[in-house]
């Protein structure tokens, strides 16, 4: 455990400077030439700028450690510390000036996110958590409220072009149904900790990223919500779907999306 508490004193001041550096970026958004990835995916100079400076700080603090980045993904040649960096997760509200967005880091120990946080720059908002002592809202303590239902919040409800838009409506239509309501902000990683937060009833999403959830799961973990199996097959490199929720929750919205044709 020691060296996992030096390894989360110097992520909380990493990202924390991470996040001021893209809050930089932000308020001078209008001068980034903007790339197109994908259908609604984006990258610019912040995304990758923000990702090489995480980069250097980790590799010169622990040099054995490898870090796995969105813009770079390069492969890892070791399991026992993989760094899981999303320099900005909600790019798109980002670019379009809405303060939906924020940095994600873990920490991967042979396979398992073991530590992580997510800090959101605009309110001064920390989610992190540490396998074995628990997840943090900044200073506080994060506790899971069991009594949530569907029909008193917010499901959040992520999309991407990776995933099915027929798949994705039918599931927002039964939540619907089920006297449910629904929320999207455009950043997975901060969805995630809302619902960790009990802010949201649940989050889901057909198909995320390892560096859009591996920070995010421990700190929901930690907290004590039921998550799906993320971490499952080739889950780093490819990703996986993922469903988070307090347990009666869980049981409810679970069938909607792990159904026949998808991965569990
Ligand atoms: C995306 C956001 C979005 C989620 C996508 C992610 P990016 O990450 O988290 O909310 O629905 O699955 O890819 O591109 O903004 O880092
Ligand atoms: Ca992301
Ligand atoms: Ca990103």
């Amino acid at each position: 455990m020691n060296d996992l508490i030096v390894k989360k004193d110097f992520l909380l001041k990493l990202i924390v400077s991470a996040g001021n550096m893209a809050k930089d970026f932000f308020y001078d958004r209008d001068s980034l030439k903007i790339d197109k990835k994908d259908h609604q995916d984006f990258v610019t100079k912040a995304d990758k700028e923000v990702e090489i400076f995480i980069t250097n700080q980790i590799l010169s603090r622990f040099p054995q450690d490898e870090v796995f980045g969105e813009e770079s993904q390069v492969s890892p040649t070791q399991e026992k510390n993989i760094w899981v960096v999303d320099p900005i997760d909600g790019t798109l509200p980002f670019l379009v000036g809405l303060p939906n967005w924020c940095v994600s880091i873990a920490l991967v120990r042979n396979g398992t996110p073991v530590l992580g946080a997510v800090f959101d720059p605009n309110l001064n908002e920390l989610f992190w958590g540490l396998t074995g002592l628990g997840s943090f809202l900044n200073e506080t303590k994060i506790t899971i409220n069991k009594k949530t239902s569907l029909d008193f919040g917010m499901v959040g409800c992520g999309h991407s072009a990776r995933s099915s838009q027929t798949d994705y409506l039918a599931v927002v239509a039964k939540i619907l149904d089920k006297g449910g309501m629904i929320y999207k902000s455009g950043s997975g990683a901060l969805m995630i900790c809302y619902a960790a937060t009990n802010r949201l009833t649940a989050y889901f999403e057909m198909h995320m990223n390892s560096w859009d959830v591996a920070a995010g799961l421990v700190i929901a973990k930690e907290a004590g919500f039921k998550v799906s199996n993320f971490t499952a097959g080739d889950w780093l490199k490819k990703g996986n779907p993922l469903l988070i929720a307090p347990n009666k929750i869980y049981n409810e919205i679970y069938p909607l999306i792990f159904n026949k044709h998808l991965v569990a």
